[in-house]
């Protein structure tokens, strides 16, 4: 079923979305990508690329190895550029970077540099293509994310509650605030699709409370929902105590005490999900390989709760997780834009 490279159907899908970053006849496109990365996603890629008339040049690196002693996904830290000069020259100079390697390039090192160069740039990450059928351009995308990172740029406290047990205070003084819908235009940005999320990257010492983890939220490192609930207890950004009776729970507290940085353990970002078109229950169709999850990062109403590196803190480390979780409230200064897990009207 999935032997194909590239399908007619996904080629449609990619070009629509390459259209959508305004790419033009002529343009110079980097097609970025690793040993690792699927075929099927930088093939589809390169002949929607070229069946819009542009130039594609492929940069393709080597996978690095992992130190271990743990397996290292769902970061979106790409390390496959490793620092390359001559790798990272090529994507600044391009007009547009399609981003194929497997974690992407979203808080990747080079990031930065590439971006500095003027290129646009958009992550498609480990998602395999099938996916992206389900996920026809919803242009309204842009302008609800651009509302809802425009209210929590404007807000000075964020609260996530739920009636599972979460009831965690953000003091967004000194955030770094972004909502990403899925496309760029601009000289300069970055996208990821699909897209369709709002958040936050808090200061340090500005998060407080707890976070349970409910039955059907999901731990995108591990690729699995969740099956018996866990309670996380965060102090000054830095979860002090997991607890739960499940192996859900050891496994959390497995993976974090893995790593050397205690940073592991502080919150990296944290926001909702807006894309109407992205599904809570696709994960259930696939095998780990073969997706990322970003989708789950998006769904309409979800919460991401994350952990690990978060520059706005001055904090670094290897391991991430992202934790969407379903029927959470979201307030903002007391106002409600996310409802036991529904979008307010006005974000929908
Ligand atoms: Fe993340």
């Amino acid at each position: 079923m999935h032997d194909q490279v590239a399908e007619w159907r996904w080629i449609e899908r990619y070009a629509e979305q390459f259209k959508a970053c305004n790419l033009q006849p002529g343009e110079v496109v980097v097609l970025l990508s690793e040993a690792s990365s699927k075929k099927q996603i930088v093939e589809t890629a390169r002949v929607a690329l070229e069946m819009l008339g542009a130039a594609v040049a492929d940069v393709r690196m080597p996978t690095p190895s992992n130190p271990g002693p743990v397996p290292i996904r769902s970061t979106g830290a790409s390390q496959a550029l490793a620092g390359h000069r001559a790798a990272i020259a090529a994507c600044a100079a391009a007009d547009f970077v399609v981003d194929c390697t497997v974690e992407g390039l979203l808080h990747a090192v080079e990031r930065g540099a590439i971006l500095a160069g003027g290129a646009r740039v958009l992550m498609i990450s480990a998602e395999h293509p099938e996916n992206c059928e389900r996920w026809p351009h919803d242009p309204s995308l842009k302008e609800r994310v651009e509302r809802g990172a425009a209210l929590l740029k404007a807000a000075e406290v964020m609260t996530i509650t739920s009636a599972a047990g979460t009831d965690l205070r953000v003091d967004l003084h000194g955030a770094v605030r972004a909502g990403s819908y899925g496309w760029c235009t601009e000289p300069g940005s970055i996208a990821h699709w699909p897209g369709g999320l709002v958040l936050a990257f808090p200061a340090a010492r500005t998060v407080n409370g707890t976070v349970v983890l409910a039955p059907g939220d999901i731990n995108l490192t591990f690729k699995e929902y969740i099956r018996e609930p866990i309670t996380l207890t965060l102090a000054d950004d830095y979860v002090t105590d997991i607890t739960g009776d499940g192996h859900d729970a050891e496994l959390m507290r497995s993976y974090l005490a893995s790593f050397e940085e205690t940073d592991a353990y502080a919150i990296s970002h944290i926001g909702w999900g807006m894309n109407t078109g992205a599904r809570w229950d696709s994960l259930a169709m696939w095998d780990k390989s073969q997706h990322n999850g970003t989708e789950l990062r998006a769904f309409a109403g979800n919460v991401v709760f994350s952990t690990g590196a978060n520059e706005t803190a001055g904090r670094f480390c290897r391991g991430h997780f992202d934790l969407p979780m379903r029927n959470c409230t979201v307030a903002l200064d007391g106002d409600v834009v996310v409802d036991a897990g529904a979008l307010r009207s006005d974000l929908a």
